[in-house]
């Protein structure tokens, strides 16, 4: 693969970068005791720069969340080069700069031990890269907590004992803990009531501000991404089939895909209305 310049508008190296990024997984016995392969992700050239806030949307299935879990290390490519902050990842998820990339999901990734108390949840990450003592551990994680908004006693508390909103906001805190550049959220505020989702959806983008995160919004409820993200980007079949600054994709969306899914949102809008 050649390296080309990059034609960045700011001259600036993007912050995640991908070139022909391919994934595939083979399930199951299938049909007859075949085994089946899916070929989820089918060449993704994706570039987010610093600081942009970038929805990712797609029907169900269409590889977002394989995306998701190849551009924080949680799952490997098959091919493709996966680059963050202008450094090659390779294939090895133990890679550093995995650091700098969490993902957050619908169930918050909080499925350890409901045993763990509030701050053994949020310091976990920082006790896995051998930082600092556990004082210092603990410090930071009540500090944390504060951050996203949980009450100074909050610490000592199992996690089973939080509400839906108070995890979202643990998962946030624990997310933040290693300071990570880029938050991927994967239908982090689905699920929830619309007060919270409101509160929770508040909370990210005064995060987003006062660290200059970069955010991927992974959400198939076009509402929201209208009011969270300033960029679109349409999957379909594991390929990114549109782009476009939301703006222009509300006043109308290029790909066939982008249409049925803006149709579909509209549709189910003005059904919930009635
Ligand atoms: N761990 C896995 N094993 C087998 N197939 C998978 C796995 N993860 C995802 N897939 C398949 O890959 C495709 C894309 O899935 P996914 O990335 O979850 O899409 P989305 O998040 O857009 O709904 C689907 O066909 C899904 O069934
Ligand atoms: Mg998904």
């Amino acid at each position: 693969m050649n390296e080309q310049p990059l034609r960045q508008s700011e001259g600036q190296e993007p912050i995640l970068r991908t070139v022909d990024l391919r994934k595939g997984y083979t399930r199951g016995r299938g049909w007859r005791g075949k085994r089946q392969h899916v070929q989820s992700l089918q060449g993704i050239d994706l570039q987010v720069r610093a600081g942009q806030s970038l929805a990712l949307i797609g029907a169900s299935g269409s590889g977002k969340s394989t995306l998701a879990r190849c551009l924080a290390g949680l799952e490997r490519p098959d091919s493709g080069e996966l680059w963050i902050a202008g450094r090659n990842c390779g294939y090895s998820s133990h890679s550093r700069e995995f650091t700098q990339v969490h993902l957050i999901f619908q169930d918050c990734g909080l499925s350890t031990n409901p045993r763990f108390t509030a701050s053994e949840i949020v310091s976990e990450p920082l006790l896995i890269s051998h930082w600092g003592t556990r004082a210092e551990r603990t410090d930071r994680a009540i500090n944390l907590m504060k951050t996203v908004g949980l009450p100074a006693d909050a610490a000592g508390r199992r996690a089973g004992e939080f509400s839906g909103g108070q995890r979202r906001r643990l998962a946030v805190a624990r997310a933040l803990a290693l300071e990570p550049r880029v938050l991927i959220l994967d239908e982090a505020l689905a699920g929830l009531d619309l007060s919270t989702q409101g509160q929770m959806a508040n909370l990210l983008l005064e995060i987003q501000q006062a660290r200059a995160l970069t955010y991927l919004w992974i959400s198939h409820d076009l509402s929201l991404v209208l009011r969270l993200a300033s960029e679109i980007a349409v999957m379909d079949e594991g390929r990114i089939v549109e782009s476009a600054s939301v703006r222009e994709w509300f006043a109308g969306p290029r790909s066939p895909q982008g249409q049925d899914l803006l149709q579909a949102s509209r549709a189910w809008r003005s059904g919930a209305e009635r």
